[in-house]
């Protein structure tokens, strides 16, 4: 009753979204569906729809399959990727591409346990590609889920605690083959329309009658361990701008934005009167970073290590958000102008 009673609304309200098949549709036929599905449910993790579409459109048109970006530039894909944020999936992507082709001649492999031996395939990522992309009967929990569910069956345990009992309650209500995945899908989108974090619309809810708690607080029910307070941590950004370019620096492959484009920190490039231009603050999921601003010009470029980027390219350079904002305020705070 509650999974016909979601097949039927997702049916007329499925959201139409670019990697998506619409419920009444087969499976595409088409060789490079499954990298299409890996792609988005990777760019999809901790990040909204919303921000996803652009860069699922553009990395698609870039890179088509699993040959062409297994074959792609690290420094390129990483430039694509940027503003997206966690770049540790980034990497994992490029990784997974070139194990499928390597391991797989490049198509994924069939079952969540193979799938789950690949680079940044994790249990939803491999149940999500099971259903969407080879029409599998799959159990899908991501966050989403987890609150529809929590409220539909009045789960009081907390998470991470709860996953067990949420597993348990979906057993019994996931349809067989291609219908998992749109019943997944359905409860994604009624997570997102109607199930949602603050203030759900249970009177316009296809599952209300069988919901435990839409009489009964069901904002309550979405029980999250107490978040904690996140450490602050500190540090420096040097902005050396000669003419109309600045310096900047690929960072190591490991630690925090390994890969990405940035300016110099820790140490100054060179010795001068640097300037606090001024502030920034970044929040990363473990800690808050501040970082103190130091501009300095120079007439002539000194011979130090890292590339020149024009300030009218800094843009579409691939910085991270944190340096970005680095960016955004050294160019509002230091006279453009060579001196
Ligand atoms: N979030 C993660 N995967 C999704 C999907 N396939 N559709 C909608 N939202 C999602």
């Amino acid at each position: 009753m509650v999974t016909r009673a979601l097949l039927d609304w997702y049916g007329s309200n499925a959201r139409p979204l670019a990697w998506r098949r619409m419920p009444d549709q087969p499976v595409p036929e088409d060789a490079d569906w499954p990298y299409r599905v890996w792609l988005a449910e990777i760019m999809l993790q901790q990040t909204t729809t919303e921000a996803v579409t652009p860069y699922y459109t553009g990395f698609l048109a870039r890179w088509p399959s699993f040959t062409a970006l297994a074959a792609a530039d690290d420094a390129d894909v990483m430039q694509a990727w940027a503003g997206l944020g966690y770049y540790a999936r980034a990497r994992n992507l490029l990784a997974c591409a070139r194990a499928v082709v390597a391991e797989h001649g490049g198509e994924l492999p069939y079952g969540e346990a193979a799938l789950r031996r690949l680079p940044g395939i994790g249990a939803y990522t491999a149940a999500a590609i099971t259903a969407f992309a080879h029409g599998n009967r799959a159990i899908i929990i991501d966050g989403n889920i987890e609150r529809v569910i929590t409220r539909l069956a009045a789960i009081e345990t907390p998470l991470p605690a709860a996953r067990a009992e949420i597993a348990a309650a979906l057993e019994p209500l996931t349809p067989d083959g291609l219908e998992a995945a749109d019943w997944a899908q359905g409860l994604m989108d009624l997570a997102r329309r109607i199930c949602t974090p603050k203030a759900p619309r249970c009177g316009q809810c296809p599952l209300e009658n069988a919901c435990k708690t839409s009489r009964n607080q069901p904002e309550t029910y979405q029980k999250k361990l107490k978040k904690r307070i996140k450490p602050m941590r500190s540090g420096s950004v040097w902005w050396l701008q000669v003419g109309d370019e600045v310096l900047t620096v690929r960072r190591p492959p490991r630690g925090l934005l390994g890969g990405m484009r940035g300016l110099p920190d820790a140490e100054p490039p060179l010795d001068g009167a640097w300037q606090v231009l001024g502030q920034i603050s970044h929040g990363f999921t473990h800690f808050t970073l501040n970082l103190s601003v130091h501009g300095l010009q120079r007439a002539e470029k000194p011979v130090v290590s890292g590339e020149w980027v024009r300030l009218v390219d800094l843009d579409d350079a691939g910085f991270p958000t944190l340096f970005q904002k680095a960016i955004t305020l050294a160019r509002a705070q230091f006279a453009p102008e060579a001196p």
